[in-house]
């Protein structure tokens, strides 16, 4: 097991300790500065060179491109923001310089200052790209000669009647990317280093610091409360289970105040269990099956700095999925919170074992409605690739909010067809449903399966299996855990109480 000293969430303090300014023009003078230049049209006099020249060193101004300009003293880095500067291709072009220079620890920009956009959105995009673009998990590895300098302040540089309004969107991003740092910390972490005990350990002093209420129920207390699908699938484990509760209330709470139910998969290592997985790729990325309880969790240490107005509850479902002479049989039937029995016909399908009990709590809670999220299927995966996570759900206005934060945030969904009439395909001889449908529509016969707890409460569902991970250096994205849904959720949470 682990020899090393070990913190599971180093960006909880390596983020905040980033210095973010924001500075009116011409009031510094920068080494490093990172300048938008778009396709077409001028090119900012700080740049010093012509579009033809910069044209014919390869660089066009397309979204993502970056060329380093070395001068004395430091550089000018051009970052391309093609013809249309939304706040997505301004988060990535950030991300984009922040990588072009990556051997630099204090990195100025004017990209803030692009556009036509909203000052706060604009500099909340790019300190969100920075942060995000300069993440690396380092924490199980030797330093090396190469290794990129630790980031230690954002400059932004903005025209002066900006500077209060990028203030406030630079103060806003700090804090999405510190939630999204912290949900890739907790995915990157291999499953022997971070199983449920330690899960619930962190969430522990994290709450403690952001003043959220966090109880964790163990296994005796989960046999007491009848969570006979998390048991099920923790049977084949040494390690115990743990039920997290997180719960936000705000400051200035009125009576009446929204109550929404976050509730977060979180298998620290899915091997499988009987219906054990091939040594594969796909199998080694089964650490990062907690996702959906990391984003959560990531996302609920940020709601107090962001003022939200909604009353916030969460259920993590935390174990790991482990094949023994005590794991679940193919076969064997689960009695949940609920008293709904399950058919086990596959112990690969655990997820939504889980999610059950976790969802039937959330709603014993009497929340107004339900935002689920998961890494739950290979066939979110197929479908919808890497970039994409699937959106399914009861009621189309929560799923219109759950949009709402993706274009804010670039954590992309798509909607799926919660089509019931393959409800049958879960029809079990001995149970009240099994756990696997047939060959096809994988996502959307285990979205069926969870509607089954979630009963008449408005709920969306959100299946990460896809965008939980990146095999490459790309924009926002860095290679291993996005932390995707960290972000986003705070965003939906932000947004909740606002009628
Ligand atoms: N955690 C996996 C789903 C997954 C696959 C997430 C790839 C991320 C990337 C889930 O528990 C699982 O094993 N699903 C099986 C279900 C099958 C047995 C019906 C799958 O998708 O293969
Ligand atoms: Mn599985
Ligand atoms: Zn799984």
């Amino acid at each position: 097991m682990r020899t090393t000293p070990f913190d599971p969430v180093p960006s909880a303090t390596s983020v905040p300790a980033v210095v973010v300014r924001v500075v009116a023009t011409g009031a510094e003078e920068p080494s490093v500065l990172g300048v938008p230049v778009t396709a077409s049209g001028d090119v900012p006099a700080v740049v010093g060179l012509s579009r033809e020249t910069l044209a014919a060193w390869g660089f066009a101004g397309k979204p993502g491109q970056t060329l380093v300009l070395p001068r004395d003293g430091g550089a000018v880095v051009v970052a391309g923001m093609g013809d249309d500067p939304t706040t997505a291709v301004l988060r990535d072009a950030a991300a984009a310089f922040a990588r072009a220079a990556t051997h630099e620890s204090v990195l100025a920009t004017t990209l803030a200052d692009a556009g036509t956009l909203d000052a706060a959105e604009a500099a909340q995009a790019v300190v969100e790209g920075v942060l995000l673009g300069r993440y690396r998990y380092d924490e199980l590895r030797s330093p090396a000669p190469d290794t990129p300098a630790a980031l230690e302040e954002i400059v932004l540089v903005v025209a002066p009647d900006r500077v209060d309004g990028a203030a406030s969107g630079a103060a806003r991003g700090h804090l999405l990317a510190r939630a999204a740092a912290v949900s890739r910390d907790l995915a990157n972490a291999p499953g022997g280093y971070l199983n449920a005990p330690d899960l619930a350990d962190v969430a522990v002093r994290l709450g403690a610091d952001a003043g959220l209420d966090v109880r964790v129920y163990d296994r005796a207390e989960l046999e007491e409360m009848g969570c006979g699908g998390l048991l099920g699938v923790n049977a084949g484990s040494v390690v115990e289970p743990r039920m997290i509760r997180i719960s936000y209330t705000p400051t200035t709470g009125a009576d009446g105040t929204r109550h929404l139910g976050l509730v977060g998969k979180g298998i620290t290592y899915d091997s499988g269990g009987i219906s054990l997985k091939p040594s594969n790729a796909m199998h080694a990325a089964m650490k990062m099956d907690m996702t959906g309880a990391g984003a959560i969790l990531a996302a609920m240490t940020v709601l107090r700095e962001l003022e939200v107005p909604a009353r916030v509850t969460a259920y993590l479902a935390c174990t790991d999925n482990m094949p023994s002479g005590s794991a679940t049989k193919l076969g064997d039937v689960l009695t949940t919170r609920t008293g709904r029995t399950i058919e086990v016909v596959n112990t690969d399908a655990e997820g939504r074992l889980v999610m059950a009990d976790a969802i039937a709590l959330a709603n014993e809670d009497g929340v107004d409605a339900i935002v689920d999220i998961a890494t739950l299927t290979g066939a979110a995966l197929m479908a919808l690739g890497p970039l994409t996570a699937g959106l399914l759900g009861n009621d189309d206005d929560l799923q219109a909010q759950v949009e709402a934060a993706s274009r804010a945030t670039d954590e992309r969904v798509w909607r799926m067809p919660l089509d019931d009439r393959y409800r049958s395909w879960l029809d079990s001889e001995i149970a009240d449903i099994k756990n696997l449908g047939g060959e096809s529509a994988g996502t959307i016969v285990a979205a069926l399966f969870l509607a089954e707890w979630v009963g008449d409460t408005p709920w969306a569902h959100l299946d990460i299996a896809g965008p939980m991970r990146s095999e490459k250096d790309d924009a926002w994205r860095t290679r291993g855990a996005t932390g995707f849904g960290a972000r986003l959720l705070a965003e939906v949470a932000s947004a909740y109480g606002v009628r």
